[in-house]
């Protein structure tokens, strides 16, 4: 059996959702203390906090890296390009969209304006350590059977900084509290230079990821 490298802790040190986090909060709840997190200085650009979605008992819960231009302004993840690419391959794997949780990493959008547009940047790691509390608290009140990080930045915020989705996709890794999977994130496939061999891997990787609930 393959050992799992020992998962190395974020160490930053930032304000962080901590003390927005409620306790003994259900998801209603959350989702609404959420809307005023000022965790970090991503509040300040973006329009609105964009919170999971989804049933609160679901088995399966997908993390993404944050939200885009469209999630923000509608306030609901992956309703986007790379939410319509995830929601035709979801179809096709045979997993219901409907009884999924889906979330992000990082609940503001950070962007850049080039003119009219806002262009998406990668959240940093102050960002994504300061916005882990709200991933953690769904992820305790969900108890999902698996979850999926689609990307980098969703695996190294549950997986640890030094995770490698290049290396390690599509592996199932057993933490105390629930097993989790690391494949692409279905932005990549868009852009992937060759698109219906990066669609066919995603695909298998959600096949696999029905096979495993
Ligand atoms: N990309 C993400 O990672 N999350 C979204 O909600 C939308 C696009
Ligand atoms: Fe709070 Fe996360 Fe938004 Fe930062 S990105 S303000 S931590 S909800």
């Amino acid at each position: 059996m393959r050992t799992v490298p020992r998962r190395r802790r974020w160490t930053v040190k930032a304000p962080g959702a901590a003390e927005f986090v409620p306790a003994d909060a259900d998801l209603p709840q959350l989702r609404a203390a959420a809307a005023g997190c000022h965790g970090c200085a991503l509040y300040i650009g973006a329009s609105q906090t964009v919170f999971g979605a989804g049933p609160p008992d679901a088995t399966l819960v997908l993390v993404g890296e944050q939200p885009g231009d469209q999630e923000d302004r509608q306030g609901r993840p992956f309703v986007g390009p790379a939410g319509r690419l995830l929601d035709r391959a979801l179809a096709e794997a045979g997993i219901d969209r409907d009884t999924v949780y889906l979330t992000n990493a990082v609940k503001h959008f950070k962007f850049v304006e080039r003119g009219k547009r806002r262009i998406h940047k990668q959240p940093g790691r102050t960002e994504i350590y300061a916005c882990s509390p709200w991933l953690a608290a769904e992820l305790r009140l969900v108890t999902p059977k698996l979850v999926v990080c689609l990307g980098a930045i969703a695996a190294k915020a549950l997986l640890g900084p030094d995770f490698k989705v290049s290396e390690r996709r599509g592996e199932v890794v057993s933490l105390a509290e629930y097993r989790v999977m690391a494949t692409v994130h279905p932005s990549a496939v868009l852009r992937a230079p060759d698109y219906e061999q990066a669609y066919a891997a995603f695909l298998a990787d959600l096949r696999r990821v029905c096979a495993e609930l």
